[in-house]
């Protein structure tokens, strides 16, 4: 995994160094709203973190996650993530949360953009997907600004609160 530098962020692989930064952004609890998000304490999760393979490229299984950081601050904002099953092929799973206060300017669009061409480009995959709640209007707008397309209903696809809840897909095709 690679350091992604977008015009105003850098998305930063997550590794034992960051991982805290990390978790203290999950701790947000407006994150919660349309998602569940694990509830591991800090070293819990710079433990699991820590376990997690490093090398992205083509033909890797597992998940990616890179940390949003804002700025020269390099304040953490948020996180992008891809998720890459073992016998989905060249397909992958995107995610991506931005904190409350640093919604409405474009940058999770800037980095969720910069993460489907780090997929593309160096992953090599040829399709991505995505999942959200019907309710959730900002990762529906987000996700028809990158291009994808939304092809359904995926019944019980997630939980929320620990239930099953319903989602809808969204699909995105490498250009060719
Ligand atoms: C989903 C989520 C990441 C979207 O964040 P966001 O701030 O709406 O997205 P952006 O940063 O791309 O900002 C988009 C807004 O900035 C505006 N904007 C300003 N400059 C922009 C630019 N250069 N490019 C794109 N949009 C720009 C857009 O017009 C849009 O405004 P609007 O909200 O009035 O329509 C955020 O709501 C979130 O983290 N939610 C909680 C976690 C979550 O639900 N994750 C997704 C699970 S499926």
């Amino acid at each position: 995994m690679r350091t992604i530098p977008t015009q105003r962020l850098r998305l930063v692989p997550v590794d034992r160094s960051n991982a805290q930064a990390l978790w203290r952004v999950m701790q947000s609890t407006e994150l919660r709203t349309y998602q569940d998000l694990p509830t591991m304490d800090c070293a819990q999760f710079v433990t699991l973190m820590s376990s997690r393979g490093s090398r992205f490229g083509p033909g890797c299984s597992g998940r990616f996650e890179w940390l949003i950081e804002h700025g020269e601050a390099r304040v953490p904002i948020g996180w992008v993530s891809l998720r890459i099953g073992e016998r989905s092929g060249e397909s992958g799973e995107i995610g991506y949360s931005v904190l409350a206060e640093h919604r409405g300017k474009g940058l999770a669009t800037e980095a969720v953009r910069a993460l489907v061409g780090e997929a593309f480009d160096e992953g090599k995959l040829r399709a991505l997907r995505a999942y959200c709640l019907p309710e959730n209007q900002a990762s529906r707008e987000l996700l028809r600004r990158i291009g994808f397309r939304e092809d359904g209903v995926l019944k019980h696809g997630a939980s929320l609160r620990g239930r099953a809840v319903d989602v809808l897909t969204f699909a995105l095709e490498a250009p060719r």
